[in-house]
């Protein structure tokens, strides 16, 4: 695969980084026309970190440590991805509020995924908080990300059922295996240039999207 006016990506994670895996998987098979230029965690310890060398990703640690302040660690994450000229970020279980000065800076080219039907159950502990308000239905939500948290366009969304005797780590497991089909898909279709981010909304094939394409196998 690969053409000159392949997408790169840059992959922002601080944990296990199963998502990136599937991004990884997903650029190796070809269903994923994109290129993934770095992995940067704000935890030296991620293991993702281990995932994204084993694949021989360039990777890239910016620690929450050595930069408290919210605008001074944004500073030093744009730096460290300017080096690498993404024309994508992908927030996958990256745990750090962004500054909306750092995200203007890459406005409409941020993806995030939440482990939620938005706009239900914004933040976190999603799959217990769900379970706990009994609802029947969950799932994950891809969306542009924009200064408001978890509030930017949705893009697509994967839903899973809660069963009668869940617990949130199963719960958690149905979502996750959603998450590594969805998100990748997303990107796909960014990368394709079939959605835009346009007028603060998510724009498909030059229709904006009023609600967010409900996941059914292939796109
Ligand atoms: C995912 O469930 C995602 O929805 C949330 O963080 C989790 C990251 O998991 N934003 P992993 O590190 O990709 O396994």
């Amino acid at each position: 695969m690969g053409n000159s006016k392949q997408v790169s990506a840059a992959i922002l994670i601080s944990g296990n980084g199963t998502n990136l895996q599937a991004f990884i998987d997903a650029a190796r098979d070809g269903s994923l026309d994109l290129r993934i230029a770095v992995v940067v965690s704000n935890r030296p310890d991620a293991y993702g970190l281990v995932r994204a060398r084993d694949a021989g990703i360039a990777t890239e640690c910016v620690r929450n440590e050595d930069y408290p302040e919210r605008a001074a660690f944004d500073t030093a994450l744009a730096d460290t991805l300017a080096k690498y000229a993404p024309g994508l970020l992908i927030l996958a279980g990256f745990m750090r509020i962004l500054t909306g000065r750092f995200v203007r800076r890459f406005e409409g080219k941020i993806l995030n995924i939440h482990p939620a039907l938005l706009p239900k159950f914004p933040g976190l502990n999603t799959h217990q908080r769900v379970i706990d308000a009994g609802e029947t239905l969950h799932g994950s939500t891809v969306h542009f990300v924009t200064e408001d948290l978890d509030a930017g366009p949705r893009i697509l969304q994967g839903r899973v059922p809660v069963l009668a005797d869940d617990t949130a780590s199963r719960l958690s497991a149905r979502v996750q295996a959603v998450e590594h089909k969805i998100y990748p898909q997303a990107a796909a279709l960014f990368a394709s240039g079939r959605l835009e981010f346009k007028d603060g909304e998510s724009w498909l094939d030059g229709a904006r999207l009023d609600e967010p394409v409900q996941y059914a196998g292939e796109l």
